[in-house]
């Protein structure tokens, strides 16, 4: 049995005292809950925050990105070091509008996938295809190729601390989010390449989250797919009102 996991990418959004009003507002409302991970990615400046704040809680704490060196003159970056001395457990990697705005590619994604598992850090890696690549029938190949690229050499102990994200560009803050058939037909080929790239054992024990426009009323429909073990969250995990209701989702 794969544990679920419901993650907040917060994006480029809240200062310190917003993150400490959130965490306020959300940690009441999810103290009881036992049958997922929650995890939340705050904007590096809030990290420490949200650390001090999710502490004693159900509540572990992510960043957005990551470097793969260690340390050195990299203007702006931030390592797998550096976020776990933070109190950081997780990291998001790969997402899409790092990919479109940033220059993120499948070589980079593969790069830091490897420093973050080396250094002890989780990765919520993101995959997912545009909507010309949807439109033209090529979302498959298209995500088969970034699972291969990007997270086609890890080593045996690299591969507890993947997580795969699928996200349909077409899907992100949208509101238009994949219908639970297809998120749960991407989500069954992801786990296929994975079993070819490494084996079957290691691709049952991968978790792979669905985001793109995640909302508490679409949540439970998408949970009941076996091969959906959880779901990414942008904008609905801002409101801890609705980020609690996702988390809720059974
Ligand atoms: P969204 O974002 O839930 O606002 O669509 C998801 C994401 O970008 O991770």
């Amino acid at each position: 049995m794969r544990r679920p996991i419901i993650a907040g990418n917060w994006k480029m959004f809240k200062t310190r005292p917003e993150t400490s009003a959130f965490f306020d507002a959300l940690i009441p409302q999810i103290q009881d809950i036992e049958h997922c991970d929650i995890v939340v990615a705050p904007p590096y400046t809030s990290l420490a925050t949200a650390v001090e704040e999710a502490d004693g809680t159900r509540v572990t704490i992510s960043a957005q990105d990551v470097h793969w060196e260690e340390q050195g003159p990299f203007t702006g970056e931030v390592s797998v070091k550096m976020l776990i001395d933070v109190g950081c457990t997780y990291t998001i990697i790969g997402h899409s509008e790092r990919r479109q705005y940033f220059g993120e590619t499948d070589e980079t994604v593969e790069k830091k996938t490897r420093a973050a598992a080396a250094g002890g850090l989780n990765a919520i890696v993101c995959v997912g295809e545009l909507l010309a690549e949807r439109d033209s029938g090529e979302a498959l190949n298209v995500v088969r190729r970034q699972v291969q690229n990007g997270l086609g050499r890890l080593t045996p102990s690299d591969l507890s601390h993947i997580i795969i994200a699928y996200e349909p560009v077409w899907a992100i803050g949208t509101g238009r989010t994949a219908t639970p058939e297809i998120a749960a037909e991407m989500h069954a080929a992801i786990r296929k390449t994975f079993a070819e790239i490494y084996n079957e054992a290691a691709a049952d024990a991968l978790r792979i989250l669905y985001g793109g426009s995640v909302k508490p009323d679409n949540i439970a429909a998408l949970m009941k797919k076996e091969d959906i073990d959880g779901a990414l969250v942008g904008g609905a995990s801002l409101d801890p009102a609705s980020f609690a209701a996702i988390i809720k989702y059974t």
